[in-house]
């Protein structure tokens, strides 16, 4: 009992020290721009729907470190958006939002647009609408004002992890999030980098969005750190670790580099002493304190940590190890207990969550992989908190779910609801989703017709399952590519349902002020009014078709094709006769010819604007699965669903030709 007391009092003894000590140097802003959209007035609504909508940015937002919402009606609606860094936690995060949003009311009075850049996050906000644009105005750039001692082969190997680290955000991480490492030629000496979008963009938009900041370096080459920071994407390099975490990425040493000397003999150039981990400043006074703040505060630290972990030891060990659920039989699930995980076994299956162990990240939260001590391979989403249900009829809905089986259906075993977390346990299916074999141009060529053609009947047998057969009748509302798992035989999944009636509200159908769906395969009634019925995931469903078919993704068609998007190039094509020019090209001429076009025509049916001219579930399964059913001719699909919302497609256009970059030269010493 004293050690415990002791334990505490020590610690924020420890605790209120660091903060003392690091806070001043963390939370100066990095920089501001005050935009040019207009002034408000003291007491206006404008005033009024900005304090509403700051403070809950933070409280939604800090959990997944990202966040976008509006509050008001145009001309007084306020837009913002909030990204953290990608390892900061989410106190780290909220406590740098709640200063962001006093600062930018100090340092932008009355600017109805601002944008705040901290170093660990910015907040954005603006009576424009630019929540949905992939505009990354306002970059700026800072460097390190220590000159490197040998630049040509340094701005090389920076060059090479800055696009390596970006590829990662983009290509590898789901959080578009990638921090990355490379060893420089003097020993021990490495290079660290970071480069993040907001998770809303897809991979191309993203490295579309960093790749367009790449030729900003050249104005600060040679330096020993430097960073180019957007709204929506954000590069920065250093030669020490300035990031929480291990690199998620290690750069392969290069043939441009060569290895260090083995016999240490002989170093090149840098002289025979190693580089300081904490560069200092030259004329700036301020920050050279910081190397020794650190040198303070790292061995409290460490022995701050020491302790806790002894007490979390003492503490842990007079817990009862807890049972770990059996494989159950849907049907004798009957109340919530015997579903139930332990938070210690998760921690245990998915190695506390870490990040290898990430398979993605939906709107509702992160998927790990997990491996239980009997070897059973699982998947543990990991809800993020904020969901307004209460816990009990939550379970009465887990057991109803649970309950649901098919074989086109992702299982779900369990669930955890402890200290705060809740977390859904799904059989772990190997070959992931179906987004990461349809869109890569390598894996897609196992995709055969034959195995294309089971893909789609095993998701419309799926849907039809959980909007008709369940007892529960379930709208998936979330219906996607990436919502689609493939097993070993390539059998399609769905994953995720249930998701939205558990956490989104209404159940049978209505309206909802809380659209929870992707862009490119919302209904046109749910993008824009929030209406959702089965007729909207029927709408989904034909998107994925046609996806499936094409080969081609509808959410970022807009920056690739000359169409407008894929139910218009889909449409276009299919008015003309010439639907082959636009089957996916990995098939090659090796499919059947009426088989295709009763496909393409099954997809156009299900994408039109009037959900009752929409055919049902069943009526899409007896249509694929029987040649006798004769099809009704499709009209014009409903088009740009999604991305322009409700607007029109000027609009669109304007917010899409926003000047790109409006590079602003900002000299400053390097951060911490
Ligand atoms: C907004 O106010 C700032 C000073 O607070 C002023 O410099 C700026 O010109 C004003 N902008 C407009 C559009 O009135
Ligand atoms: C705004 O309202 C406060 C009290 O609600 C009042 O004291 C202040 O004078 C008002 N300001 C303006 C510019 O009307
Ligand atoms: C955001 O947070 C506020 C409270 O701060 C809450 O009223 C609101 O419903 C939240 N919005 C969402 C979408 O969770
Ligand atoms: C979050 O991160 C900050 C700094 O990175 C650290 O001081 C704090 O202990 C972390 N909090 C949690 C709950 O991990
Ligand atoms: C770095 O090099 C530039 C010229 O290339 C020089 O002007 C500057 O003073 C140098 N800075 C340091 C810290 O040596
Ligand atoms: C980034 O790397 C890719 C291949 O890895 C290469 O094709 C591209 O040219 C590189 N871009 C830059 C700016 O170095
Ligand atoms: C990133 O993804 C690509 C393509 O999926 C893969 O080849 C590469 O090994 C991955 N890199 C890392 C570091 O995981
Ligand atoms: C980088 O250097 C460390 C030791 O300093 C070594 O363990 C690691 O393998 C090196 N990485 C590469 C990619 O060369
Ligand atoms: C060490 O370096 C010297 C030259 O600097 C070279 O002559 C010698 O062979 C090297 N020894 C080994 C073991 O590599
Ligand atoms: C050290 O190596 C460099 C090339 O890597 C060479 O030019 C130089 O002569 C060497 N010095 C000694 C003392 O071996
Ligand atoms: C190498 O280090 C020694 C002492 O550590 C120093 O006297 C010497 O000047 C250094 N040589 C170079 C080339 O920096
Ligand atoms: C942005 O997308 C959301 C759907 O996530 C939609 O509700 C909203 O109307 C769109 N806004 C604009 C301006 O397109």
């Amino acid at each position: 009992m004293a050690l415990l007391l002791g334990c505490k009092l020590l610690s924020l003894f420890l605790l209120s020290l660091i903060l003392i000590l690091v806070s001043p140097s963390l939370s100066d802003p990095l920089y501001q721009v005050c935009g040019n959209t207009g002034n408000y007035t003291a007491n206006s609504t404008y005033e009024s729907n900005l304090n509403a909508l700051l403070p809950s940015l933070a409280s939604n937002g800090s959990d997944r470190g990202f966040y976008k919402g509006s509050v008001g009606r145009v001309p007084n609606q306020v837009n913002a958006l909030i990204l953290c860094r990608g390892d900061t936690n989410s106190s780290a995060c909220r406590s740098c939002l709640d200063l962001a949003r006093q600062d930018v009311l100090q340092l932008c009075p009355y600017y109805m647009t601002a944008t705040i850049w901290y170093d660990n996050c910015l907040l954005r906000y603006s009576n424009l609408n630019f929540l949905n644009s992939t505009d990354n105005s306002n970059v700026f750039y800072m460097w390190n004002t220590q000159n490197e001692t040998d630049p040509d082969k340094f701005n090389k190997l920076v060059g090479e992890l800055i696009n390596s680290t970006s590829q990662y955000a983009a290509i590898n991480s789901s959080r578009r999030f990638g921090t990355g490492e490379a060893n420089l030629t003097a020993p021990d000496t490495k290079l660290y980098g970071l480069a993040q979008c907001t998770p809303d963009f897809s991979g191309d938009q993203c490295y579309t969005c960093l790749s367009g900041m790449f030729s900003l370096m050249q104005n600060f080459a040679g330096k020993r750190g430097g960073r180019v920071l957007g709204s929506r994407c954000n590069f920065r390099y250093e030669l020490y670790s300035f990031y929480e975490g291990k690199s998620l990425l290690q750069l392969p040493s290069s043939s441009s580099s060569p290895p260090p000397p083995s016999n240490g003999t002989n170093t090149t150039g840098n002289g025979n002493t190693t580089t300081p981990a904490v560069p200092t400043v030259e004329g700036d006074g301020n920050k050279n304190n910081i190397g020794m703040i650190l040198a303070i505060v790292i061995p409290l630290v460490v022995a701050f940590l020491l302790i806790s972990t002894i007490c979390i030891c003492f503490w842990r060990r007079r817990r009862l190890a807890k049972k770990i659920p059996h494989d159950t039989n849907p049907e004798e699930i009957t109340s919530v207990e015997s579903i139930l995980f332990d938070l210690s076994t998760l921690r245990t299956a998915t190695a506390n969550f870490s990040e290898e162990n990430k398979l993605g990240q939906g709107g509702f939260g992160s998927v790990y992989k997990g491996t239980l001590q009997n070897g059973r391979e699982i998947a543990v989403k990991r809800l993020s908190a904020g969901s307004g249900q209460g816990i009990g009829e939550l379970k009465n809905e887990l057991v109803l779910v649970a309950k649901l089986q098919h074989r086109n259906l992702v299982r779900l075993l369990g669930v955890c609801l402890e200290e705060e977390e809740k977390m859904l346990i799904y059989e772990y299916v190997p070959n992931r989703s179906l987004d990461t074999i349809l869109f890569d141009s390598i894996k897609r060529e196992q995709l055969d017709w034959g195995r294309r053609y089971k893909i789609i009947s095993g998701i419309a047998r799926g849907l039809l399952y959980l909007h008709e057969d369940s007892q529960l009748k379930i709208i998936h509302r979330d219906l996607k590519a990436s919502n689609i798992l493939l097993d070993e035989d390539m059998n399609a999944k769905i994953s995720d349902f249930g998701l939205a009636r558990l956490f989104g509200g209404d159940q049978t159908g209505g309206t909802t002020s809380r659209v929870v769906g992707t862009f490119g395969y919302m209904a046109p009634e749910y993008a824009m009014r929030g209406q959702f019925s089965a007729k909207s995931d029927i709408f989904s469903f034909g998107v994925l078709v046609l996806e499936i078919l094409t080969g081609r993704k509808n959410s970022n068609f807009l920056e690739t094709e000359q169409a407008e998007d894929l139910l218009s190039y889909v449409w276009e094509h299919w008015t003309r006769g010439t639907i082959s020019e636009i089957l996916d090209p990995s098939l090659g001429d090796r499919w059947p010819r009426s088989e295709a076009l009763r496909c393409i025509q099954i997809g156009l049916l299900c994408v039109q604007e009037d959900p009752a001219s929409r055919p049902s579930m069943s009526m899409v399964g007896l249509m694929l699965n029987s040649y006798s059913v004769s099809l009704s001719a499709p009209s014009k699909p409903a088009f740009c669903v999604g991305l322009t919302g409700g607007m029109d497609s000027d609009a669109l256009q304007k917010v899409i030709t926003f000047p790109l970059v409006n590079s602003i030269d900002h000299q400053t010493n390097p951060s911490q």
